[in-house]
């Protein structure tokens, strides 16, 4: 059997941040599903395709740690939530919280949502030119705050949302590392102070928000979970919630923007099912066409790259064997690039994902933007109806074309990844 030491080691080029996707999806062709990585004294083997997916995901996921693997990279400060939990404490809290995220319950989230969304993007066509990634982040974020945690007061969520802005990208300001840690610490302790007063007053008065249902929940001793849990919980619902959707919306709207004819056809079905009504479940549902565009956008551009693993159990795959200990990647973007899979990969191509053709059902680990198995995303459901509003609302109201000479880009920084610089898009009124 042959060791860590014998896997291939491709050599990363310099580019690698902005083509993450395609550098690996290289590799597999050239070196098979499993490679190795020296990055900066650390060992990294990175699985790749959906055999590896399902691998890592399903068959063999006692192996992995999702603690292991995604603690190091967020960070201690915030605290542990499903993201990064394992075993039976995982599988309890998320029993928990599964109901508020059923597809049924997003008839509670979609008011909210549309609400939220009119008011950010009646102000667009004034604005003329509008970077839809910011405005995405203020949607994604003010909907999460108030359907996930129940704020409701509008003050309390701006101020909630450059608090939490600043912890995850720095106030801008700090030039060393020890001051940026320092105002990291102080704005996680306003954020847990804010929160705190939540979950004091779900305590006295119970409410059906995800909050609410952690706050009243039990264990099987009948113990409720501590304020640390339920910081943490919060805290991880909300990283992983609104970052992810902003990226994911920010950029199917710059796809429709690049191609009217596509977008055209999202409109035809938007009439045909809403008419002049607002989003509503049943019709978000049935909107097929505008559904496989975002499914195009998610294996394009994908939030979550690489997604990290510690292993806790020797494991063989494709020959190899892999000891306790190994940190361990499943790349999302680089399944979603394989030719073998997925026609022309590098072209945007919605009809792929519609009869006959249906690419991603050959496999069902090939398309794997929120990941898969037991620990899907859990809010795949809310991010999916709430990018269907979004881009419902927006289609109905603008044209959308992208700002002369701006070139969009994809960076990841380790697991996730952003349009570098925005996403500039030019706002007329609808012809
Ligand atoms: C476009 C939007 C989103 C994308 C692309 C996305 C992607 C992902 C991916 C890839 C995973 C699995 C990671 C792994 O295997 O290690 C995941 C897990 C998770 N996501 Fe999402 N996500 C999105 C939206 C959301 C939203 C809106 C929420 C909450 C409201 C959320 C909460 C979570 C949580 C809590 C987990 C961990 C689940 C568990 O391990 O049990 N995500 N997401």
């Amino acid at each position: 059997m042959k060791t860590v030491a014998d896997l291939p080691r491709p050599v990363f080029p310099e580019d690698y941040s902005t083509r993450v996707g395609q550098f690996l999806a290289e590799c597999y062709e050239i070196h098979g599903p499993i490679f190795a990585r020296n990055l900066d004294g650390t060992e990294l083997v990175y699985l790749v395709g959906p055999e590896a997916n399902r691998f890592v995901l399903l068959e063999n996921r006692a192996a992995f740690s999702h603690d292991l693997g995604w603690t190091p990279i967020m960070g201690e400060i915030m605290g542990k939530g499903l993201l990064n939990m394992d075993g039976a404490p995982h599988d309890a809290q998320r029993k928990m919280m599964n109901p508020a995220f059923t597809q049924d319950y997003m008839d509670r989230y979609l008011p909210i949502m549309n609400r939220v969304i009119d008011r950010y993007v009646s102000s667009w066509l004034e604005q003329g030119t509008v970077n839809v990634y910011e405005e995405a982040r203020k949607i994604t974020f003010d909907v999460a705050a108030e359907a996930l945690v129940g704020f409701s007061d509008q003050t309390e969520i701006d101020e909630f949302r450059r608090l939490f802005t600043q912890l995850l990208m720095g106030n801008g300001e700090d030039t060393t590392q020890e001051q940026a840690f320092q105002t990291a610490m102080t704005t996680k302790d306003t954020i847990s102070k804010m929160l705190l007063e939540q979950i004091e007053q779900r305590r006295s008065s119970p409410t059906d928000d995800v909050l609410g249902m952690l706050v009243r929940a039990r264990d099987g001793s009948g113990n409720a979970l501590s304020d640390g849990q339920l910081l943490g919980h919060t805290n991880i619902l909300l990283v992983a919630g609104h970052e992810t959707s902003t990226s994911l919306s920010a950029w199917l709207l710059c796809l429709l923007a690049q191609n009217p004819d596509y977008t055209a056809r999202i409109r035809a079905e938007l009439t045909a099912v809403l008419g002049d009504k607002d989003p509503h479940l049943e019709g978000v549902k049935q909107l097929k066409v505008l559904g496989y565009a975002l499914s195009e956008a998610e294996r394009l551009y994908p939030p979550v790259a690489n997604a990290p693993r510690g292993t806790v159990q020797d494991f063989e795959f494709n020959g190899f064997h892999i000891p306790a200990g190994t940190r361990v990647i499943y790349s999302i973007a680089a399944s979603h690039q394989l030719p073998h899979i997925w026609q022309n990969p590098a072209s945007f191509d919605p009809d792929r994902f519609a009869p006959p053709r249906e690419e991603d059902k050959k496999n069902q680990f090939a398309l794997v933007g929120f990941g898969g198995g037991p620990r899907v995303c859990i809010g795949m459901n809310f991010a999916t109806v709430e990018m269907k509003a979004m881009i419902a609302q927006i289609l109905r109201r603008f044209d959308l074309t992208l700002e002369p000479g701006f070139k969009p880009y994809q960076v990841y920084f380790g697991a996730t990844g952003m349009p570098f610089g925005g996403i500039q898009l030019r706002v007329s009124a609808r012809a």
